[in-house]
C-alpha cells in the first residue's frame, strides 16, 4: 500500500499538550488522519494521511441511520529509551477484520491495517508521551458511506485512523472502582454483535452507564441476555476475579468482546503459574464469594483502562466490598507487569511490542 502523505505547513500543527498528566481520555486528537475509501469496483484505494478535519457527508449517508461501523483502540507507549512500542496490533488487525465480517463490511488486508497505524504514528510521533501511565491511544474506524436509506449493507466504505494522546481511562487512575450490576438491561445476547467492536454495543450501553453513574458506579458489570445471571464483561473491559490461587474469566460465548488484554492476562496468569479458568461465572458465585472471602480480588482488563482494580460491586441495592477497597497483589503485579512489558522496562518474552521506526517518511 502506498500511502499519499499530504504535507502540513508549520503554522497548521497544534500546539502540544503541556501536562502529560493532565491529558484524562481522547480530548484531545493529533493533527492528522489517516483515510481511505473503498467502493466495491474499485476496493480499497486511494489511501493518504492529511490535516485532521471533518468529513463530508450526506445526511442520508448510512452509517448515521443503520450504525454499520466497526472500530479498534490500541496504544503506542514511549520506553524511557525513547522508542515507541505498539502492543499487539496484530491482533487488533485480526479483530478488526472479524467485526468486518459480522457487520457485513470488507475486510482490510492486515498488512494494510498495519501500515495505517504505523504511518499515522510516525508522523505524529511528537504526540507519544513521555510520562509512564500515559500513551498515544490509537483508534482506526470504518464507517458505511452509501448515501440511501434502505436497510441492506452499503457498497462503499470509509477506513479512517485517528490519535488521541491519553492518561488514566477513568478518573480513579489505578485505584479501585465501583461497578454497577445491571440486572435489567443488557449489552448483548447470543447470535447478536456482542463480540463486535461495533457502535451500536455503546450506544446500547449509555442507559444502564448513566443509572451506574448515579449509584456512584464507574461502569456497568453487564450480564448475560438470557437469564441476568452470568457476568459478562464492564463497558470498556473484560473482568477477572481471583478466587484463591485459580484466575477466573467468563469464557467467550458471542456476546463478550475477545479483549487482547484479556488474553495478554491469561497468558501472564499461566505463566506465573497460577491456574486459569474461562467458564461461565454467575453473579450469585461472585456476590457469594465476595461475602464469604473466597473472591479476593476483582480487575478489569482492557487497552483503555490498562488494569483496572475494582473496589466494589452494587448489585440489587446491595454494595459488595472486595478486599476492603484496596489494590489487591495480583491485580498490581498484572498491572505492572503489563505495563513494563509495553514501556519497554520488562523482557518482551512473548514477542507482544512491535516498535515504530522513528525516521520521518517523506511527505508528498
Ligand atoms: N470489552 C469491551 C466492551 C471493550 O470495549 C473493550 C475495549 O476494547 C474490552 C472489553 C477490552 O478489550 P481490549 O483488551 O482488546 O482493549
Ligand atoms: C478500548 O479500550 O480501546 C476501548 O475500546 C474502550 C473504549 C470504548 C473507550
Amino acid at each position: 500500500m502506498k500511502i499519499r502523505i499530504q504535507p502540513l505547513k508549520k503554522g497548521e500543527l497544534k500546539p502540544l499538550f503541556t501536562n502529560p498528566n493532565e491529558l484524562g481520555f481522547c480530548k484531545l486528537f493529533t493533527d492528522r488522519m489517516f483515510v481511505m475509501p473503498y467502493t466495491e469496483v474499485d476496493g480499497w484505494h486511494n489511501p493518504e494521511i492529511k490535516k485532521l478535519g471533518p468529513i463530508p457527508m450526506e445526511p442520508s449517508t448510512i452509517v448515521l441511520h443503520y450504525a454499520q461501523e466497526i472500530f479498534e483502540g490500541l496504544k503506542a507507549f514511549r520506553t524511557k529509551k525513547g522508542e515507541i512500542n505498539l502492543f499487539r496490533p496484530e491482533m487488533n488487525a485480526k479483530r478488526f477484520n472479524r467485526s468486518a465480517a459480522r457487520m457485513c463490511m470488507p475486510t482490510i488486508p492486515e498488512s494494510d491495517f498495519l501500515a495505517s497505524i504505523e504511518m499515522m504514528v510516525r508522523l505524529e510521533e511528537r504526540w507519544v508521551p513521555s510520562t509512564s501511565g500515559a500513551s498515544l491511544y490509537i483508534r482506526p474506524f470504518m464507517i458505511a458511506a452509501d448515501t440511501t436509506l434502505g436497510v441492506r449493507a452499503a457498497s462503499s466504505y470509509l477506513y479512517l485512523v485517528i490519535l488521541s494522546p491519553v492518561g488514566p481511562y477513568y478518573a480513579e487512575g489505578f485505584n479501585p472502582i465501583s461497578l454497577y450490576v445491571s440486572d435489567e438491561y443488557t449489552r448483548a445476547s447470543r447470535g447478536g454483535t456482542g463480540e463486535a467492536k461495533t457502535g451500536g454495543n455503546y450506544a446500547a450501553s449509555l442507559l444502564a452507564g448513566r443509572t451506574a453513574r448515579e449509584k456512584g458506579c464507574a461502569q456497568v458489570l453487564w450480564l448475560d441476555g438470557q437469564e441476568h445471571r452470568y457476568v459478562e464483561e464492564v463497558g470498556a473491559m473484560n473482568i477477572f476475579f481471583v478466587f484463591g490461587d485459580r484466575l477466573v474469566t467468563p469464557a467467550l460465548n458471542g456476546s463478550i468482546l475477545p479483549g487482547i488484554t484479556r488474553d495478554s492476562v491469561l497468558a501472564l496468569a499461566k505463566d506465573m503459574g497460577l491456574k486459569t479458568e474461562e467458564r461461565a461465572v454467575s453473579i450469585d458465585e461472585v456476590c457469594g464469594g465476595i461475602t464469604t472471602g473466597s473472591v479476593t480480588e476483582i480487575f478489569g482488563a482492557g487497552t483503555a483502562a490498562s488494569i483496572s482494580p475494582v473496589g466494589s460491586l452494587r448489585y440489587r441495592e446491595q454494595d459488595y466490598v472486595v478486599g476492603n477497597r484496596k489494590v489487591g497483589p495480583l491485580s498490581k503485579k498484572m498491572y505492572d507487569t503489563l505495563r513494563g512489558i509495553q514501556y519497554g522496562e520488562l523482557e518482551d518474552r512473548f514477542h507482544w511490542t512491535t516498535k515504530v521506526p522513528l525516521e520521518k517518511p517523506a511527505e508528498a
